[in-house]
């Protein structure tokens, strides 16, 4: 009976495992580089004009319609190119919070792929900036990367990715969740306290991509990784899948206890035969 009971417990802790695993599998096998916009269409007239309205609504109160910036609110964003709307955008910093954070952070974006593309075009039309570059981690060396990483960044981003503290209340990211395009372009842009890494070769930026990549998949350094879901749905994880283990476990245990005494155990007879 008890088994029925803990049958269902078990089912569900591993189905929350494999929904909270999928969540972070799903992110677009299609598009491992992390693309999102189909860069041929940032050039169509239809597709700015989408971006425009859309800017009006959700940009503009930190913006200003032509991008050039809200004082105390929003900077001129007319240089930012291609790649700053699509750094800014893909990586759900943009919209920022209102309120003037210290530094906006990575989140869920808000719009769909179709927004981000013609968002991405508004922004691209408002001046000259860099393009969406583009990356090829084969091409890259492993070791010329991790070379690269120790001495330019593993000072802020940490040598695991797992980022730190900067001074006045700003953080350098983890590096866990980045693709590999917004990996080359905050090379280009240097956001917010990063500095500028533009003098990198194209070899030297596809090492490092392929760098950081390796670690993002196969460094687990204390264990076990779940898919780097992050602490709490880990720690969930390891309540929910843990208890219903160590659940099942005593009740099996105390089965197995009763099932001794009910049979006739030659081993219990000596002792029943001395009292
Ligand atoms: C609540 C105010 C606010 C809103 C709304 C907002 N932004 Fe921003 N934006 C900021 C701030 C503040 C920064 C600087 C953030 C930082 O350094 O972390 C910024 C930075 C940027 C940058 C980089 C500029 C640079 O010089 O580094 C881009 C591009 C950008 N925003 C685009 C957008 C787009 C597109 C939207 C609409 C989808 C948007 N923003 C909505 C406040 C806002
Ligand atoms: C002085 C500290 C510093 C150094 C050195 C540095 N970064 Fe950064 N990096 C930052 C900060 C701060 C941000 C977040 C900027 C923001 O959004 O306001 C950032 C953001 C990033 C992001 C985007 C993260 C995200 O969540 O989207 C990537 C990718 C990145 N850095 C890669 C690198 C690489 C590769 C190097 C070495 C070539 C490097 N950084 C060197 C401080 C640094």
């Amino acid at each position: 009976m008890r088994r029925l009971v803990v049958l269902p417990l078990l089912l569900a802790a591993a189905f929350g495992t494999a929904v909270l695993l999928q969540g972070r599998a799903g992110a677009a096998d299609d598009d491992p580089l992390g693309y999102v916009v189909d860069r041929e269409a940032l050039d169509d007239p239809e597709v700015i004009q989408r971006g425009q309205e859309l800017f009006a609504v959700r940009c503009v109160s930190c913006h200003d319609e032509d991008g050039s910036g809200v004082e105390g609110l929003g900077p001129d964003v007319r240089g930012q190119g291609a790649a700053g709307g699509h750094y800014w955008l893909t990586s759900g910093r943009m919209p920022a919070e209102e309120g003037l954070p210290a530094q906006s952070e990575r989140k869920e974006s808000p719009f769909t792929d179709e927004e981000i593309e013609a968002l991405v075009a508004y922004v691209a039309s408002l001046g000259d900036g860099p393009e969406i570059p583009t990356v090829d981690p084969d091409a890259g060396d492993l070791a010329r990367g991790g070379e690269i990483f120790r001495l330019n960044c593993a000072a802020c981003h940490q040598a695991a990715l797992a980022g730190g503290a900067l001074s006045y209340g700003r953080n350098a990211p983890t590096l866990e969740p980045v693709t590999a395009v917004q990996i080359a372009e905050a090379l280009e842009l240097g956001p917010g306290q990063m500095p500028v890494f533009d003098y990198f070769t194209d070899e030297e930026v596809d090492s490092l991509i392929a760098y950081v990549r390796d670690l993002q998949e196969d460094d687990s350094p204390g264990g076990f990784s779940l898919g780097r879901i992050g602490p709490i749905p880990e720690g969930f994880v390891a309540i929910v899948g843990g208890m219903g283990l160590l659940v099942l476990l005593t009740v099996w245990i105390g089965k197995r206890r009763l099932q001794e005494d009910d049979d006739d155990d030659p081993r219990q007879r000596p002792v029943a035969a001395s009292q």
